[in-house]
């Protein structure tokens, strides 16, 4: 089944634009996903095409109308039936892994991307909207943001990804860990030499090697993270053991 990708936008000629490229790209050619971009002004009633109005309580900027985007929900849930209705905010739960591979195995996903200041606050709640946030900053508008979050979502359809190993295995993959680094020829560059344990061709010491600098990286970078790891292998005993590497019990 193809799963499809429905936006709506005020810049629809952004789509499928880099998505038309490289995996993506051929995924799409393959007929593994589809896109429909909607754009927000042709549900507008009035003859300038308005879709947006000043904020009732003044201050700056324009909100996108509850009415117009309303229509243009109606129009994209016919289109793709059964999708969830994400809206793109930086107000928004934030973007993971877990609601990625949630979003990847259904049907599909709605995408409204906001300009303005925001979206009148009474359609996001008619229309059930899951408000998600690309990140911690503030984009110019949902689109980039979808663009994301589409991308994430099609390497994980089935068929996407040549080596399904490569997308298990990476950093925010199955066990939460960041990836471990990752070196190719020549084995010496500038004076400096790959870890000798990779030229070794010892694949248990190569694996634990790895996960070693996986945890520490985790552990380094992403205290979040490895909180939340940490956590899951102590609720797990037999994978906390399993995925010790030095022999000792899993941390608290
Ligand atoms: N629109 C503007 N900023 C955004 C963000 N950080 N995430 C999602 N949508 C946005």
């Amino acid at each position: 089944m193809t799963w499809q990708a429905t936006i709506l936008t005020l810049f629809p000629e952004m789509f499928p634009g880099p998505l038309g490229l490289s995996l993506a790209g051929k995924a799409l050619r393959e007929g593994r996903w589809a896109i429909e971009a909607m754009d927000i002004r042709g549900f507008a009633t009035d003859r300038h095409r308005t879709v947006d109005d000043t904020p009732f309580g003044g201050g700056a900027g324009m909100v996108m109308r509850p009415d117009v985007l309303d229509a243009a929900c109606e129009a994209a849930t016919a289109a793709n039936p059964g999708a969830p209705l994400v809206y793109l905010t930086p107000r928004g739960r934030l973007l993971d892994q877990a609601l990625v591979r949630e979003l990847s195995a259904g049907p599909g996903v709605v995408v409204l991307c906001g300009r303005y200041e925001g979206v009148d606050q009474r359609v996001i709640e008619a229309r059930n909207m899951v408000e998600v946030s690309a990140g911690d900053f503030v984009l110019s508008g949902g689109e980039p943001a979808a663009l994301l979050l589409l991308d994430a979502c099609i390497r994980l359809l089935p068929g996407v990804m040549g080596g399904a190993a490569s997308a298990a295995e990476e950093s925010h993959g199955t066990d939460g860990l960041l990836e471990y680094p990752h070196y190719t020829r020549p084995a010496e560059w500038q004076g400096h030499r790959v870890p000798d344990v990779l030229l070794s061709g010892h694949h248990a010491e190569v694996a634990r090697w790895r996960r070693a600098e996986a945890e520490a990286a985790t552990r380094a970078r992403r205290p979040d993270l490895w909180d939340q790891f940490t956590r899951r292998m102590a609720e797990q005993p037999n994978t906390a053991k399993a995925g010790r590497l030095d022999g000792h019990p899993a941390a608290a």
